[in-house]
């Protein structure tokens, strides 16, 4: 999950676009991605519909707002605060018990119920090795390994997502430290670590597992930063590239994709980035979401679903280079969920974020469904199928942001599935004009 407290640019940038033209593609470049692979899935011809399992291995204010809110004190924020606040003993029991219950096999059977194909598990680096002084709680990885035999047993497969990495990659959050200024990129101790943790990831999962069959090595890095963070995260990619593909340090190719984030810049800025057929196995993820600035918060109804049709001209043309995925989405059009931009921090919907002014009232936009109009309803539906058609039609598919949270159903796909502005069968559209 996305930018609390910053304006990203490259999703307001769409909001300008208009369905232009597709460039036409050559024969097939992104057929050769896969040419020599097998993934266990058809990435090149059947389409990505999934569901991340976010607040579960790696916690967030705004998904599970009573953990935070049951600590008493206002300064626990995300997870490393989660561990730095608290007594050990209390942080682990919670956590254990957030673990065990949050996300359980039943839902892995209700996302297969619900037609979908994948699931995208977000986890920290801390899973693996946590550093002197770093606060924080292991004991996330058995639910990864659980979580790999239960999707299995339903048919679905996994995306394993490095969400969190040594000094933060992004400042969010949801990165486990939300700070000002990320610092991952700034010091090669913490890039190092991230790259041997990669080996250890792809030591296990990509070798043993062959429902794992995408390895994302690092979520949202802060390109928005400027260069100095796209330099390191470009080599990072390459680094990961070698360790993900060739993963039992050989010179045979495995199986598994690795799946790089667009770093918010535009799809173009990564043009002939890792081609095939040098490269292989490489597939794209972008994250769209049209609520982390004023302008886009301020959009109408039918400003909002032409601004989802729109981003099939970006999508369509860089699919033809890489299979582009896109990893997070939401019908949610506003930032009204609590703590969405932070604990403690307001909405920029309802003017009470930093800055922002009153667009309308938060009340009916999230929480429970029982509040919504049907009007409401109605109108995630058409978002819901906008954006679906959108990212089938141009790109190779979506997982959306996300399975369940504890109170705001505006983003809970389980809450959509119940409330009827998500079909039971992805493919049983109300809408299917709705991008004209
Ligand atoms: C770099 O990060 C490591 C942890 O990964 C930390 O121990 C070290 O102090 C950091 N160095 C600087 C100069 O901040």
């Amino acid at each position: 999950m996305y930018p609390p407290f910053r304006l990203i640019a490259s999703t307001a940038a769409l909001i300008g676009l208009s369905a232009t033209h597709f460039v036409c593609a050559e024969p097939s470049a992104n057929q050769a991605t896969l040419a020599n692979i097998n993934p266990g899935f058809p990435y090149g011809s059947e389409k990505v519909r999934g569901v991340n399992l976010g607040g579960w291995l790696v916690l967030e204010p705004w998904i599970t707002p009573s953990l935070f809110d049951q600590t008493g004190n206002s300064a626990i924020v995300d997870e490393w605060t989660f561990g730095l606040y608290q007594n050990h003993q209390t942080a682990l029991a919670t956590l254990q018990n957030h673990w065990n219950t949050w996300i359980t096999e039943a839902d892995f059977a209700a996302i297969a119920a619900a037609g979908l194909n994948h699931v995208r598990l977000p986890i920290g680096y801390w899973a693996w090795e946590v550093g002197p002084g770093e606060p924080y709680i292991q004991g996330q990885l058995p639910y990864l390994r659980n979580a790999i035999g239960w999707a299995a047993n339903y048919g679905l497969k996994v995306i394993i997502d490095l969400h969190g990495a040594p000094g933060s990659q992004n400042g969010f959050d949801n990165s486990g430290q939300r700070m000002s200024f990320p610092t991952w990129h700034s010091n090669g101790t913490n890039v190092a670590r991230t790259d041997a943790i990669m080996k250890q990831i792809a030591g296990e999962f990509a070798s043993q597992y062959q429902n794992a069959p995408i390895i994302a090595p690092l979520n949202e890095p802060a390109g928005f930063d400027g260069q100095a963070v796209l330099s390191v995260v470009r080599q990072y990619w390459y680094d990961s590239y070698g360790n993900i593909r060739y993963p039992y340090d050989t010179s045979q190719q495995g199986n598994t994709v690795v799946l790089l984030h667009d770093a918010f810049q535009p799809l173009s800025y990564w043009n002939g980035f890792m081609p095939p057929p040098n490269y292989q196995g490489v597939a794209m993820d972008t994250h769209i979401y049209q609520m982390f600035s004023d302008s886009e918060v301020a959009l109408s109804n039918s400003a909002h679903i032409q601004a989802a049709c729109a981003t099939q001209s970006t999508l369509g043309p860089f699919n033809q280079q890489l299979w582009t995925i896109v990893g997070e989405w939401t019908p949610a059009m506003t930032d009204c969920a609590k703590y969405l931009n932070g604990r403690g921090v307001g909405a920029r919907y309802d003017g009470s974020y930093p800055g922002s002014s009153y667009v309308g009232s938060c009340n009916g936009q999230t929480g429970s469904a029982s509040s919504f109009s049907s009007a409401y309803k109605t109108f995630l539906r058409q978002m819901w199928e906008a954006q679906v058609i959108s990212f089938e039609t141009a790109a190779s598919g979506w997982i959306q942001w996300t399975w369940k949270a504890e109170n705001a159903d505006d983003w809970s796909y389980q809450a959509g599935l119940a409330n009827g502005w998500i079909p039971h069968n992805p493919t049983n559209l109300m809408y299917p004009n709705i991008c004209g």
